[in-house]
């Protein structure tokens, strides 16, 4: 609380729709960070101080370091689906709940790494970078040929709610889907996606597009790395979407290089906002900086689903989408 207030302090360390944050406000005293940049650490040690909920995004490190500096917090609540920016297991030993926002980016993450594929293999940005420099000048029979997206084959690797959606979309393209995943689907998801469950091997030889949706964990860390690469078809293409370190971004750049394979879609870097410098200048990858959630609608709810987490956490009920139930389960 902050003093004179019955109310619960919260620390929003990032410009969010100002819809949110009046909901915040409506139920607690709200520190909003008004800039979309990182908020430097010490000031988000030095104003997080004393406050019991915490809104962040994932440029926000939430470590031990910040949870001693902090020792009234009571729930992180993380602007994403993804939380490789928190140390789940330091907050659930000092009894923080942590929380995501699941589902509600689904759809859109899925439509921009569909977007990457699609402009990927299609050429899109190379074909508005040669309009826009003025080579246009007559068509010609063998311009900017791509490869074909409908009837091939879409791997999928992390076949949990984007990576469903993905195959979801594949359906439309008349593909045949591959998916490896830690857990496999169940029988009627298997169906209704024409979903076929095969280790990474098989996966990554037998596609025409892999694309990523695996959490960043260590297990998924350069899980696409020189060896896998070249396991892919010379004429396949890689979409990353999920997060940057899950691929090896030197050997990605050897591997467009050095046509290992034809191309790649990403969204997502091993070091962001650093790009390996060996990608800038690659004609066969498109890239964008980490804009899958990106959509007005999308990134409303999100923040939404934020507050209403954190509100609730600090209000004693159960919020919407915990990561680490178990703390709530404590006395
Ligand atoms: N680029 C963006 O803006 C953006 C937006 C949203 C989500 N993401 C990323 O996408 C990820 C997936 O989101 P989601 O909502 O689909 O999560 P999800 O939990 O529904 O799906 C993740 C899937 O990966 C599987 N998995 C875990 N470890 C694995 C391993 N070692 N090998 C293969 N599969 C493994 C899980 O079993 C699960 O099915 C998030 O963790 C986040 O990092 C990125």
């Amino acid at each position: 609380m902050t003093p004179g207030s019955s109310r619960p302090a919260v620390l929003i360390s990032r410009l969010l729709p100002e819809a949110a944050i009046e909901l915040a406000r409506s139920r607690s005293e709200v520190d909003a960070y008004t800039v979309d940049a990182a908020m430097p650490r010490a000031e988000l040690l030095a104003r997080l101080r004393g406050k019991q909920g915490l809104i962040c995004v994932i440029s926000e490190a939430i470590d031990q370091a910040l949870l001693d500096a902090c020792p009234d917090l009571r729930v992180v609540s993380n602007v994403a689906v993804g939380y490789n920016n928190v140390d789940v297991a330091a907050c659930t030993r000092r009894g923080v709940v942590v929380t995501n926002t699941p589902d509600v980016l689904t759809d859109t993450t899925a439509d921009f790494a569909w977007a990457l594929l699609m402009a990927t293999a299609r050429r899109v940005a190379e074909a508005d970078r040669y309009v826009r420099e003025g080579r246009f000048r007559q068509w010609e029979y063998m311009l900017l040929l791509g490869g074909d997206v409908h009837g091939k084959t879409l791997g999928v690797v992390g076949f949990g709610r984007i990576g469903r959606a993905m195959a979801r979309r594949a359906q439309g393209f008349g593909m045949r889907v591959l998916y490896q995943d830690a857990v496999a689907a169940d029988a009627a998801a298997e169906r209704e996606l024409h979903a076929t469950r095969t280790d990474l091997a098989t996966l990554l030889r037998e596609s025409d597009f892999v694309s990523l949706h695996t959490p960043l964990i260590p297990e998924t860390r350069h899980l696409i790395n020189a060896r896998s690469l070249r396991t892919m078809k010379k004429t396949a293409y890689l979409v990353n979407a999920a997060r940057g370190p899950v691929v090896d971004e030197a050997a990605l750049v050897r591997a467009l290089r050095e046509g290992w394979i034809a191309g790649a879609g990403i969204d997502v870097f091993e070091d962001e906002p650093k790009v390996h410098p060996g990608l800038i200048g690659l004609p066969n990858v498109v890239l964008a900086p980490h804009i899958a959630s990106a959509s007005f609608e999308t990134r409303l709810k999100m923040a939404t689903l934020a507050v209403e987490n954190c509100l609730a956490v600090l209000e004693g009920k159960t919020p919407p989408t915990p990561v680490n139930p178990e703390v709530l389960n404590r006395a």
